[in-house]
This record gives C-alpha cells, sequence and structure tokens, in this order.
C-alpha cells in the first residue's frame, strides 16, 4: 500500500486539489491504484450499502477507443441540453487531437446497481475520497463526466467488464501531473439562513 506523502493535513490537501489536465507518461503501479480504493471505500454509504464496484482502465488503445467513442456522443448531450451556449470550452471535443482523458495513463471508473436514491451520492463521495487521497500523494486526477455516455453504452460496458445491471457514476482520471495546474476561483458560500 503506497500511503500520503506530500505531508498536507486534510484542510490543506482539500485546498491544493485540482482538475489536472496535464499528465506525464508514468503508469500507476497496482499499490498506488488499491491505495486510492481503499480511500474510496471509507466514504460515507448510505444505510452502509456500500454500493460501489471499480474498473481500471490502463489500456492505451482502449483509453483511445473510448475517448474516440465518447467525444460525439457528449458533443450530443451538451447540444440536447443547450449547454454549447454557456461559453464552455465544448469546440475541442470536435478535434480528432482531443483525448477526453487528457493523456493519462490511468482511468478509474466507479460503478453501481443503480438501486436506490443514494447510490450516486455513495459513489460521488468515494469519488471525492480518492481524489482527496490522490492529491495528498502527490498524484492529480479530474472527474471526466464526459465519458459517461459511452462509458454507459452495452457494448463499452461488456468490453470494460461492467456487468449489464451496473452503471458507470464517477469516472476519474488519476496520474502524475505534468506541471502546476493553478487554483480555479469559487465564489463565497452562498448562506441562506444561519438560525
Ligand atoms: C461531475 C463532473 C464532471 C466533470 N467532467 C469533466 C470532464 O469531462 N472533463 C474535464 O476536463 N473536467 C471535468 N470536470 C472537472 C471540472 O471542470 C472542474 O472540477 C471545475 O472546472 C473546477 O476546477 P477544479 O476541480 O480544478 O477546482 C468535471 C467535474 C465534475 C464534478
Amino acid at each position: 500500500m503506497r500511503t500520503p506523502n506530500t505531508g498536507l493535513n486534510v484542510f490543506e490537501t482539500i485546498l491544493a486539489r485540482r482538475s489536472v489536465r496535464s499528465y506525464r507518461h508514468a503508469i500507476l503501479d497496482r499499490a498506488t491504484v488499491g491505495s486510492l480504493l481503499e480511500a474510496a471505500v471509507r466514504a460515507p454509504t448510505a444505510v452502509h450499502e456500500e454500493p460501489w464496484a471499480f474498473v481500471i482502465v490502463q489500456d492505451r488503445q482502449l483509453l483511445h477507443r473510448l475517448s474516440e467513442r465518447a467525444k460525439p456522443l457528449f458533443a450530443e448531450e451538451v447540444r440536447r441540453a443547450g449547454l454549447e451556449r454557456a461559453g464552455h470550452a465544448f469546440d475541442a471535443f470536435a478535434s480528432p487531437d482531443f483525448d477526453i482523458f487528457h493523456d493519462a495513463g490511468t482511468l478509474i471508473v466507479i460503478c453501481a446497481k443503480p438501486i436506490g436514491p443514494f447510490v450516486a451520492a455513495d459513489c460521488w463521495l468515494a469519488a471525492e475520497n480518492l481524489m482527496l487521497a490522490a492529491c495528498a500523494m502527490g498524484l492529480g486526477t479530474c472527474v471526466i463526466g464526459s465519458s459517461l455516455p459511452a462509458l454507459n453504452l452495452a457494448e463499452m460496458k461488456a468490453e470494460l467488464s461492467i456487468p449489464a445491471d451496473y452503471s458507470a457514476i464517477a469516472p476519474i482520471v488519476v496520474g502524475h501531473p505534468g506541471g502546476a495546474t493553478p487554483a480555479t476561483p469559487r465564489k463565497q458560500p452562498l448562506i441562506l439562513g444561519w438560525h
């Protein structure tokens, strides 16, 4: 098992986490991935269901195929939702050179059987645990929500060993950052009441 090595406490780690979109080529070893999964499954879980299951993809060709499959599906979803008007950089999805996984060598997909109202919450809490643990270990992560439509295609699920009755919920790339990523801004917390 690999343990945190940046020396940051939890609060410092929360502040240091970034969505990293540039990675070095080095591949993550099994012990490191094991530590990340150990952190993930320590998340709170409604009625102690522990609904999560994980798929790890490190095969570069498979990641490339998945990215190519995902781009038009996500672009269509963006169009349908009218999001292209929101000012985000969705143009990249039309480029043959764009890798939705930002050239990271490891994709961890948190999956679950959608059996209850809290399954997605459980999986996203596990995702944040995983990302903070990675940050504490000096690794970068990024949620790749744009891969979800492709990940949940029947043929992709079959290829990735995701059973038909499971859904991919939280896809996260992990790797050694290619450089420093500046913090993105946040609004002040909107407090609606304090009674
Ligand atoms: C549900 C979800 C889906 C996301 N999908 C993507 C994605 O497909 N590609 C990507 O580069 N970043 C994705 N992100 C990362 C966000 O763009 C990022 O968290 C946001 O810009 C804030 O930046 P920060 O994480 O560095 O603070 C996603 C984040 C979340 C929570």
